[in-house]
């Protein structure tokens, strides 16, 4: 069963330079239990998607879609009061850089507070204390007890995205979006991040969005990926298809371009695809992907192609590759 169905979401941004179409058309449902992979290049929607997901956009943004539904109810009619509940509670976000979404000024201990007390209003500080004590130990801080007087400047990176899992993790969300989790942090720490997320989703029976730019990363660690180019999501299907067998030019494009040797087949040159990611500014008719694309023929430069929402596996293409 579809836990989140995201159909047809579009964020767009006010600015001084005119309207910016950020996000044009992101489609994906998320399954009980899955980890889907949201993959893409930088500029490309992946953030902004989540946060209008979680009804944070900063004000000059508008959103709409034509579905967006958690748990089979309606988000878009959800008063925003309800939202903020909902949010943290049933949905929870991890950033980037968990350094900056820390706030400097607070200990660890009144981060974490400040989350349970608002899920759980009624607990008593004794009970609130030995949670945040918990959470720190079940996201693998050592000296939790120790940990909880910390000012985040006191913390490595990959401890601080510790911290920020274990406040996401204090209300028990059903879905966990975790945002370039590890792209700040070096390969080690990475790695131990990216397992710490895999253990807790199976212990806590959490579904993830896992944004990256790794594609070695969803291989390893997602059961679904969506890829998303300018805005748009382009194909989207389990990993084994999509990455095994790309139906999207620009899938196979980022595919081609991986140094990796377990996805990449042997002998295979190493290349990387040409041009840019349109700018938002930018008018382009036809297909997003078509000045970079080296199958594009007059139609992809004329229209832009649709997918076949009746399809389990989209693909946003005049011509998918079979
Ligand atoms: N506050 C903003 N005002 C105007 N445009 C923005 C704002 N924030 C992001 N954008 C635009 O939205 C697009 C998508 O950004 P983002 O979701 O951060 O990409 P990604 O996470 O895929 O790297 C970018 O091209 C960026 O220029
Ligand atoms: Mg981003």
């Amino acid at each position: 069963m579809a836990l989140l169905e995201v159909k047809h979401l579009e964020v767009e941004f006010r600015t001084n330079f005119g309207k910016v179409h950020a996000v044009k058309d992101f489609t994906f449902n998320v399954a009980e239990g899955d980890t889907l992979g949201v993959v893409g290049e930088s500029g490309s929607g992946k953030s902004i998607a989540s946060l209008a997901i979680i009804d944070l956009l900063p004000n000059n943004a508008t959103s709409h879609a034509q579905r967006l539904n958690f748990q089979q109810a309606n988000l878009l009619a959800l008063h925003r009061s309800r939202f903020a509940r909902l949010r943290g509670a049933e949905i929870a976000m991890i950033f980037q850089n968990p350094m900056s979404s820390l706030d400097p000024c607070f200990t660890v201990n009144y981060q974490l507070l400040e989350t349970l007390r608002v899920h759980q209003p009624q607990a008593s500080r004794a009970a609130y204390r030995a949670k945040a004590i918990e959470l720190l130990q079940q996201v693998g801080i050592p000296a939790a007890e120790k940990r909880l007087r910390s000012y985040p400047h006191e913390l490595s990176g990959g401890m601080a995205q510790r911290v920020m899992i274990a406040i996401a993790l204090a209300c028990q969300p059903k879905l966990l979006i975790a945002d370039e989790p590890t792209t700040a942090l070096d390969v080690t720490i990475s790695k131990q991040i990216l397992d710490l997320l895999a253990e807790l989703q199976q212990k806590k029976a959490m579904s993830m969005m896992l944004i990256t730019h790794d594609l070695n990363v969803v291989f390893e660690r997602c059961n679904t990926v969506i890829v998303v180019y300018a805005g748009e999501t382009v194909e989207s299907g389990t990993t084994r298809e999509v990455l095994l067998k790309p139906r999207h030019p620009y899938t196979q494009a980022l595919l081609a371009a991986l140094p990796a040797v377990e996805i990449t087949p042997r002998g295979t040159e190493l290349s990387t695809i040409k041009g840019n990611v349109p700018s938002v500014y930018e008018n382009l008719s036809g297909c997003a992907f078509h000045p970079r694309c080296q199958y594009a023929t007059e139609l992809c430069r004329r229209q832009a192609p649709q997918y076949d929402l009746t399809q389990e596996r989209l693909v946003r293409c005049h011509y998918p590759l079979t």
